[in-house]
């Protein structure tokens, strides 16, 4: 089926694989308000949060990248020695070799990148006011996940809530850009989507969707009785989107002619 939304108020549509059905009444949101009690922005779902100075933000992106050329070494791919992380497309252009690349980047954890991630999450907890952890009891291991996004490509999963999931229900998402993120290629959110009733969701079960056949873990939206209408927040280096796993994102398009998109995904643990 075709997936039907705009972003910033601009038509895109990408085909969506998979079996889709209204949900039951129930708001997923409502039982787990607590992380969020403590914001003015609880309405919205969403914040931007300046995490990063420049210096940080700076070892942050020299971290993925000493990661990204040892991933790219591991699958032989001929990179230059100033390689930037925008440029990433022009290396990485079939579609298997880039699935190559994402099936690590995906499961990172907070030990491959050399950061003070346990630091980020006390910032983020001040910030919130609630407790954060590294730690999410109902995993095993922490999964943090670099997202690569090549220009005009389908490197985007569908509009969805990680919240879904169970594993998800009591965390914070964070989201970092690292690389040609901007206007045309962060992050879009539905803002107040969180508050939404399943009824008025239309949507596929845990591992039911696919975008170019890639499947992806969490329910994939395809439509609602609100439509789909995302906007981008768009953070600046150095700031983390930080929303509610509840708040329906996703489907990140990167509309740069020529620049590869990359940000960090995480996810704080509050319950
Ligand atoms: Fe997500």
């Amino acid at each position: 089926m075709l997936c039907q939304l705009t972003i910033d108020g601009q038509p895109f549509s990408f085909p969506l694989e998979g079996e889709f059905r209204w949900g039951r009444d129930e708001v997923l949101f409502d039982k787990h308000r607590e992380i969020l009690s403590g914001v003015d922005w609880q309405e919205r779902g969403y914040s931007i949060f300046a995490l990063l100075d420049e210096k940080e933000q700076e070892q942050l992106r020299d971290s993925i990248r000493g990661l990204l050329v040892r991933i790219l070494a591991e699958s032989n791919i001929v990179i230059p020695e100033n390689f930037r992380l925008e440029d990433y497309h022009r290396y990485v252009g079939s579609q298997a070799l880039h699935g190559e690349v994402i099936s690590k980047t995906r499961f990172l954890t907070y030990a491959d990148l050399g950061i003070d991630f346990g630091e980020m999450a006390d910032r983020i907890a001040r910030y919130i006011g609630h407790r954060l952890s590294l730690e999410n009891p109902l995993l095993e291991k922490e999964i943090v996940i670099l997202r690569i996004s090549r220009p005009q490509s389908l490197d985007i999963n569908p509009p969805h809530r990680d919240g879904s999931l169970d594993l998800w229900e009591d965390v914070l998402n964070v989201w970092i850009p690292v690389a040609g993120s901007n206007a045309q290629s962060s992050l879009p959110v539905i803002p107040g989507s969180h508050q939404w009733n399943e009824k008025d969701v239309l949507r596929t079960e845990a591992k039911g969707a696919a975008i170019n056949g890639l499947r992806y873990h969490v329910p994939g939206i395809i439509q609602s009785r609100y439509g789909l209408h995302l906007i981008r927040p768009n953070p600046a280096y150095g700031d983390a989107l930080l929303f509610t796993p509840f708040l329906v994102h996703g489907a990140a398009v990167n509309q740069n002619p020529n620049t590869t998109r990359m940000a960090l995904e995480l996810r704080f643990y509050g319950g």
